[in-house]
């Protein structure tokens, strides 16, 4: 049986008294407002209204919403209230809004930069995207020979490929500039490498070029020995081991006291009391023919460093994985 008008509005104004919960409140909200409550019934039963009443029969049944709205309403309001009472403890302490950091190696790598910045170098970059010429042969990197696979390289087309190194830019810095030179490049590296712990298929590295008159293995000796200090302190000094770089003449591998023993001897250096860092070397004169520098006039140094290596020993991190997980669990500790 259709209700009418007047059966709705007194049916519920007998039971908008008797609601005690809030289960029972949105009960009655539905049964009565709801998709196919009792006001929702009247509106559809529209069509078999006369026509001529049908403009008088739809104010009524809108004003009986607005009116049963208005106490539903109110009902709410009432338990809303009741609850959020029951939910809020005030004397919880507050959540501490989450703020973003830098990561650990742009991090690192500000404080590389700010070292080098201070001695006067300046900042250099070159593409990811490189070409065999300025990534090996301008380095002096003879054609098919076995230097080459010392790099296990990612070619892209015979010869475009991501850069192994960041060497190149020294090539591309030299080629714009005349000397004399004080840059450094840091950069995004690639190479061909299963991931594990120690490994990652790329990785970050700074690029260090000083090319002018009279420069000497004095000069890169003590860059390298005042970095170590700033970066781990004053207690950490610099090992050189001579070693092969086809763009360098002396080469170099160069080893930092262990951070973590300070040259004591610990499992990080297997007991060594020393740990490696990258290598460098004073510039081959086949680099500079390369860029039309005379290596009759001018001498330089060059070096590499890892920043991901760097921020692993200066944090005590023993994944490289760590830094490209994202994993904001891991990111939030720096
Ligand atoms: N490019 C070398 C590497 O990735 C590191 C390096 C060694 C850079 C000697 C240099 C250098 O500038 O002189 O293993």
């Amino acid at each position: 049986m259709k209700k009418n008008i007047e059966s709705i509005r007194s049916d519920f104004l007998e039971k908008v008294n008797q609601v005690k919960s809030a289960q029972e409140f949105e009960a009655l909200r539905i049964k009565f407002l709801g998709r196919k409550g009792f006001i929702q019934e009247l509106f559809s039963s529209m069509p078999n209204i006369n026509p001529k009443d049908r403009p008088k029969f739809g104010k009524q049944v809108n004003d009986l919403r607005k009116e049963i709205e208005k106490k539903i309403e109110e009902l709410k309001a009432k338990f809303i209230k009741k609850k959020s009472e029951k939910i809020l403890d005030t004397t919880l302490p507050g959540r501490m809004p989450f703020v973003g950091r830098k990561h650990p190696l742009t991090q690192v790598l500000e404080e590389m930069k700010r070292f080098f910045l201070h001695l006067g170098f300046s900042i250099a970059d070159g593409p990811d995207v490189e070409t065999d010429y300025y990534n090996f042969t301008a380095l002096n990197f003879p054609e098919n020979h076995p230097a080459r696979a010392m790099q296990d390289t990612l070619f892209i087309t015979e010869n475009i490929l991501l850069r192994t190194h960041t060497s190149p830019v020294q090539i591309r810095t030299m080629l714009q500039e005349p000397p004399p030179i004080r840059i450094i490049a840091p950069g995004r590296v690639y190479r061909r490498d299963t991931p594990d712990a120690s490994h990652s298929p790329f990785f970050h590295q700074v690029e260090g070029l000083f090319v002018d008159k009279g420069v000497s293995f004095a000069d890169l000796r003590a860059v390298i020995q005042e970095f170590a200090k700033y970066i781990f302190g004053e207690d950490i000094h610099v090992r050189f081991r001579p070693s092969f770089f086809p763009f360098t003449e002396p080469s170099m591998e160069y080893d930092f006291n262990c951070i973590f023993c300070r040259g004591k001897g610990c499992k990080v250096c297997k007991y060594t009391g020393w740990v490696e860092i990258s290598g460098a070397g004073m510039v081959h004169p086949n680099v500079f023919k390369a860029v039309n520098y005379d290596p009759s006039l001018y001498t330089g140094y060059a070096f590499g460093m890892g920043i991901d290596r760097i921020t692993m020993l200066k944090y005590n991190i023993d994944d490289i994985r760590l830094f490209f997980e994202n994993d904001m669990r891991f990111l939030q500790q720096f």
